[in-house]
């Protein structure tokens, strides 16, 4: 009958521990991409951002000090998920051209999972009069949102420059051609795909 109602400060904890798991398994999951990644570029961001999560962990560590409570880790699904969805991306797209591309969509995810998860404990420390853990949330906060902008400029000068390269291959005169290509290309990349990873969902659209 009498079961003491939850609040704020446990809703606080709970999500503090999810998030030190799920930080903990983003530094394991940048040590995997900076290996795998083949630009220099997209290797170094991943490193620099593999040493900045360590931190990151080390960080979180203040705050549960902060509200004296133990640092415990809980499992936390979606940071799981995610890192499912890249293991698969690895084994299906390390040897092709897509492979940084892939990688830094499932960084991005990663991060943005993050950036929501920071964002809450953040405004949930002020509200609970924790400034000082609110500050430490805040700084990785802010460094989660450069990471994943340094993602998106990686990805867009990327992106540029196949789109060059593109533009020289191509005939001009010829977007009827292109646009049967493109089909044929679908198609076969979705019967590889289909053949390679059977449960996979394939790209929507023509
Ligand atoms: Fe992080």
């Amino acid at each position: 009958m009498a079961t003491k109602q939850k609040t704020l400060t446990d809703a606080f904890y709970e999500s503090l521990k999810d998030v030190y798991y799920a930080e903990k398994q983003s530094v394991r999951a940048l040590t995997k991409s900076a290996k795998a990644a083949k630009a220099n570029e997209l290797k170094q961001v991943f490193e620099e951002h593999r040493d900045e999560s360590t931190r990151q962990v080390e960080r979180l560590e203040q705050v549960f000090e902060i509200i004296g409570k133990p640092a415990r880790a809980k499992t936390c699904e979606a940071m799981q998920g995610i890192m499912h969805e890249m293991q698969e991306d690895l084994e299906d797209f390390s040897d092709t051209p897509a492979a940084d591309a892939v990688l830094i969509g499932c960084a991005q995810a990663a991060e943005h999972y993050e950036i929501a998860r920071y964002g809450m404990l953040k405004t949930w420390a002020g509200q609970l009069g924790h400034a000082d853990a609110a500050k430490l949330l805040d700084e990785t906060l802010q460094e989660e949102k450069r990471a994943d902008q340094k993602l998106t400029d990686v990805a867009e000068a990327a992106a540029n420059s196949q789109a060059g390269q593109g533009e020289t291959e191509q005939d001009p005169g010829e977007e009827k051609e292109e646009e049967k290509d493109d089909k044929e290309a679908n198609a076969k990349l979705q019967s590889e795909g289909g053949a390679k990873a059977g449960s996979k969902s394939k790209p929507k659209g023509k």
